[in-house]
């Protein structure tokens, strides 16, 4: 009996393996001219982009901010789909699958290593649906506080956009995300959302009630059509995985009509380092209403904090909790919650809010960055022989991101962001370097650094958060056209720890073809 269930169970794995391998489009040669051909046959042309259309290049680097990865020998798409409505996001996830063409999509366009409009492997034959043009922001007027109104916001809309439309009419509504306006909404919330309000309201992941998603069938599903698997793993998960989502609601949040934003600045000389060491263990727990992040360039140390209140509250609370900053009423500036967006953004508290508004591409500095998160303040005699390294040949910068506060409120398992409870903070360290420099110091100096510091983060494994994404902590590997799971762990455990094997297993069950790829796309575990 055993046997023959045992005998019938392979026979079955061998039928849907060889039928699989048969018939799904995307395992045969990409047919190029049958993709470009469903595509015009089904969207308007004017939104189809080919690589010898007069623009393409201009739509190529539209959203794009890295010449390091944006390089005239980078492999291409095939086309770019400008898609205005949902339906020509379907139709080119179907045109994909029919004529076994994969399609990457990009938001904003912000990914740190392009994995939204190139690919790595020569001759990789795919198209592009690009969502700048799906950006409404629909803000809800059926809930006052305390409960708390709610948006649909598209994904091709930017942070920037999202900020001011919720902000604009109500200086009290706000949205916890990232810094940076001209991210994309798409991308982003696809991969957590670290910004300035995460210790009092978490990530952007924690705020998102609904999706909207085409999936790798092509059909158009929401929360409740794809089911509380799949909708876990799109917050969070990373981008480029499960399928397109084209839109998003979001539960907004309660900001006070004034808060207090402030830069303190100390240098080594005047006791930079003390400073910083106690701040590990203060800036994790202080009260949920501020946070405070810190940049470190050269030997000069950045407290950079929003708190949601006065700052006739915020002084003698930090004087009370944080005395070793020295903090006094001549640092603080009132704002609105938006004017305090610009100014992080700017470092200007006078700059427009209507700033946030302008996109575009950014293609002057050359950038790299690198993750880790920290557990285990850093001693004080290390952070001694840590400061030299900002004084070396092409020395870049490093930012941490206080945790602690509403992240911990939330199980490592809730959502994919598995660095919650016991994380003190992120560290994300960043070197850049301009034309005509060929990037060789900046280079090593990130490369030897992030070595250097190994010795003080988590390890083992050495974890990284997915929306800094970088290739060297690992690529897939693809065998009989599908990405394995043994590949995919090396990285995939770094960015979602023990949520890592979940993510799979719903790739398994959503994409088992594994339409949606890239050099990081979730590998499907097939069991
Ligand atoms: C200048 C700058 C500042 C930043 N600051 C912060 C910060 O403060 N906090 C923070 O958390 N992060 C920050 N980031 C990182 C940022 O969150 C990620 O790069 C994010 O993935 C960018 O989203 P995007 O839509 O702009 O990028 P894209 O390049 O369009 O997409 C990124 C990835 O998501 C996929 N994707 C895009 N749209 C969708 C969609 N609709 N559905 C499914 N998958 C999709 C893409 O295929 C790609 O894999 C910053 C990045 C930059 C360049
Ligand atoms: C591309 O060129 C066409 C024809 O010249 C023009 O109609 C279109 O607006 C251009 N698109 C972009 C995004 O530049
Ligand atoms: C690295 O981070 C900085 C600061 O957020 C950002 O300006 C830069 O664009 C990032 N690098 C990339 C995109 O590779
Ligand atoms: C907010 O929106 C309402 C209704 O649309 C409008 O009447 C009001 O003028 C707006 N207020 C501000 C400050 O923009």
């Amino acid at each position: 009996m055993a046997t023959f269930r045992g005998l019938a169970a392979l026979a079955l794995i061998l039928t849907f393996s060889s039928c699989c391998y048969l018939t799904t489009p995307t395992s045969a040669t990409p047919d190029s001219d049958g993709f470009l051909q469903c595509l015009l046959g089904n969207i308007p042309s004017g939104l189809i982009y080919t690589q010898g259309a007069s623009n393409f290049t201009d739509v190529l680097a539209s959203s794009v901010h890295n010449p390091r990865v944006y390089t005239g020998d980078m492999v291409r798409p095939l086309c770019i789909v400008t898609a205005t409505d949902a339906s020509h996001v379907q139709a080119a996830v179907r045109c994909g699958r029919a004529h076994g063409v994969r399609v990457r999509v990009r938001s904003g366009g912000h990914d740190y290593e392009g994995l939204s409009y190139r690919s790595l492997q020569q001759g990789d034959v795919f198209g592009v649906v690009d969502l700048a043009g799906i950006r409404a922001i629909t803000v809800g007027s059926d809930a006052v506080w305390p409960l708390a109104p709610t948006a649909w916001v598209e994904s091709g809309a930017t942070l920037g956009e999202l900020y001011y439309t919720v902000a604009k009419n109500n200086s009290e509504v706000a949205f916890p995300a990232g810094i940076c306006p001209t991210i994309g909404v798409g991308g982003h919330f696809s991969g957590g959302g670290i910004g300035m309000l995460m210790r009092k309201f978490g990530l952007s992941i924690d705020n998102i009630l609904d999706a909207k998603l085409v999936n790798a069938d092509g059909d158009l599903v929401d929360r409740a059509a794809m089911g509380e698997d799949l909708f876990w793993a799109i917050r969070g998960g990373g981008g480029g995985n499960f399928g397109i989502v084209v839109s998003w609601k979001v539960s907004l949040v309660k900001v006070p009509s004034t808060v207090t934003a402030f830069n303190i600045v100390r240098t080594v000389d005047q006791g930079a380092i003390d400073v910083l060491t106690r701040w590990q263990e203060v800036g994790p727990t202080l009260p949920f209403d501020i946070n405070m992040r810190v940049i470190i360039m050269g030997q000069q140390v950045t407290f950079q904090s929003l708190y949601l209140g006065k700052c006739s509250d915020v002084v003698p609370m930090l004087s009370n909790l944080f005395p070793e900053l020295g903090m006094t009423g001549g640092d603080c500036l009132e704002m609105t919650w938006l004017q305090s967006v610009v100014f992080f953004n700017s470092w200007n508290p006078n700059a427009p809010v209507e700033s946030l508004l302008s996109r575009g591409t950014s293609l002057s500095t050359f950038t790299k960055n690198k993750s880790d998160y920290v557990r285990r303040a850093i001693a004080k005699d290390d952070w001694n022989k840590i400061f030299p390294w900002f004084a070396m040949d092409g020395a870049g910068m490093i930012i941490l991101e206080p945790h602690g506060g509403f992240i911990d409120t939330i199980p490592a398992s809730a959502t994919p962001y598995p660095h919650r409870s016991g994380v003190l903070y992120n560290i994300q360290y960043i070197t850049f370097w301009p034309w005509g420099n060929d990037g060789s110091a900046a280079t090593s100096w990130i490369n030897n650094f992030y070595d250097f510091m190994g010795q003080y983060v988590c390890k083992n494994p050495r974890v990284a958060y997915v929306n800094y994404r970088d290739l060297d902590i690992g690529v897939n590997t693809v065998v009989n056209d599908v990405t394995t799971f043994d590949g995919g762990k090396v990285w995939g455990e770094k960015y979602f720890a023990g949520n890592f094997r979940r993510l799979a297993a719903v790739k398994a069950a959503v994409d088992p073809t594994d339409f949606f790829r890239s050099e990081q796309s979730i590998p499907p575990l097939v069991q």
